[in-house]
């Protein structure tokens, strides 16, 4: 089966080819066309020219998706497209792309939770055919800090959530305080590599609650900034980075033990930084899986290979499909 998937939930415009055989699913084409670079003169996401940018990118971007595949419409099985969450005008671009190629190609066509995608990331990554269920996945990303327990394929309850900012959110806020720039989780990262974890910062443990809560820990760095209590960036981007890691690692891994996982599954954009990688293979006692870096930020691969999964289990949409920004996993 080869699925096209499309993402455009936030600032990715992305389309990718997917192609699932009996031993696991392979990627034909994953082209994505970022807009960071203009987000970032306004230190963060506008809806507004995010949903007008994708314009501008969706038919190159499939387009080119489908040249580096090599394949053509006719040789195609399914288009899956995130439909939430994310922006909503945003979203529309990618769902009203998706269903006119289901339309005019009269192919099934299946709309796809963001956050699902980004943990079939890990089908998508080296010892995929291991993943045997109950597994513990942590989605880590702009938006989310979600632990999740997944029992089968679509098959998910919600452990945990963040209360008030999302990981990625706290690394992005974290950056513009130390003057840093967007997006904040590579800049943060950058940094901390030239200083070392020597500031006292907080971390938000609420006792035996699977929850997270990064706020507190951004307004701490926040007052020491504002006290002049700062007097190495470097310093504050190593202690930041470790206080939000020791917090997603530790309670991943207690949750994992809990609920008798296989297997931990790392997801998000907040997923590609190293430290968080490295901590969690050397903390956890059961194996870990970890996409690779370019598949743990938006993209479409990680769309079409949950749209391979969804398809095989029979879930189709109608050309009814609409853009639902408040989509939830569970
Ligand atoms: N190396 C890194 N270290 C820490 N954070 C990172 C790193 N790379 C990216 N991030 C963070 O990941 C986030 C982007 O991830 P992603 O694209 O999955 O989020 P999103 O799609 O906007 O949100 P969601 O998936 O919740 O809808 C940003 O907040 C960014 O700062
Ligand atoms: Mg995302």
């Amino acid at each position: 089966m080869k699925v096209l998937g499309i993402e455009s939930s936030c600032d990715e415009t992305s389309a990718a080819v997917v192609l699932h055989e009996k031993d696991g699913l392979c990627i034909l084409s994953n082209s994505v066309a970022s807009q960071i670079e203009i987000h970032a003169r306004y230190g963060g996401v506008v809806p507004e020219v995010a949903s007008r940018q994708h314009l501008l990118a969706i038919v190159p971007v499939i387009e080119q998706a489908m040249a580096e595949a090599r394949i053509k419409w006719e040789d195609l099985d399914g288009v899956a497209v995130t439909s939430g969450p994310g922006l909503a005008g945003s979203l529309i671009v990618g769902v009203n792309a998706a269903k006119a190629i289901a339309m005019a190609r009269n192919l099934p066509l299946t709309g796809v939770n963001h956050l699902e995608a980004h943990i079939y990331a890990n089908w998508l990554t080296k010892g995929a055919k291991d993943l045997d269920f109950p597994l513990v996945c942590l989605i880590a990303s702009g938006g989310h800090s979600d632990l999740v327990l997944m029992r089968g394929h679509g098959e998910y309850v919600l452990l945990g959530r963040t209360r008030d900012d999302a990981a990625g959110e706290a690394f992005d806020k974290a950056a513009r305080i130390l003057g840093l720039g967007y997006p904040g989780g590579p800049a943060i990262e950058k940094a901390a590599a030239s200083g070392t974890s020597s500031l006292t910062l907080p971390r938000a443990w609420m006792k035996d609650s699977n929850d997270f809560s990064f706020s507190g820990l951004k307004t701490a760095l926040l007052r020491l900034s504002e006290a002049g209590r700062i007097p190495k960036v470097e310093d504050a981007a190593a202690s930041f980075q470790e206080a939000v890691v020791d917090v997603l690692v530790s309670k991943t891994v207690r949750v994992a033990k809990e609920y008798h996982a296989r297997k931990i599954l790392l997801a998000g954009g907040v997923a590609a930084n190293k430290l968080l990688r490295n901590r969690l293979l050397a903390d956890s006692p059961i194996p870990v899986s970890i996409p690779p870096i370019g598949l743990c930020t938006d993209n479409a691969a990680m769309v079409a290979a949950c749209g391979c999964y969804r398809f095989t289990a029979g879930k189709r949409d109608g050309l009814d499909l609409d853009a639902y920004p408040s989509l939830r996993l569970a």
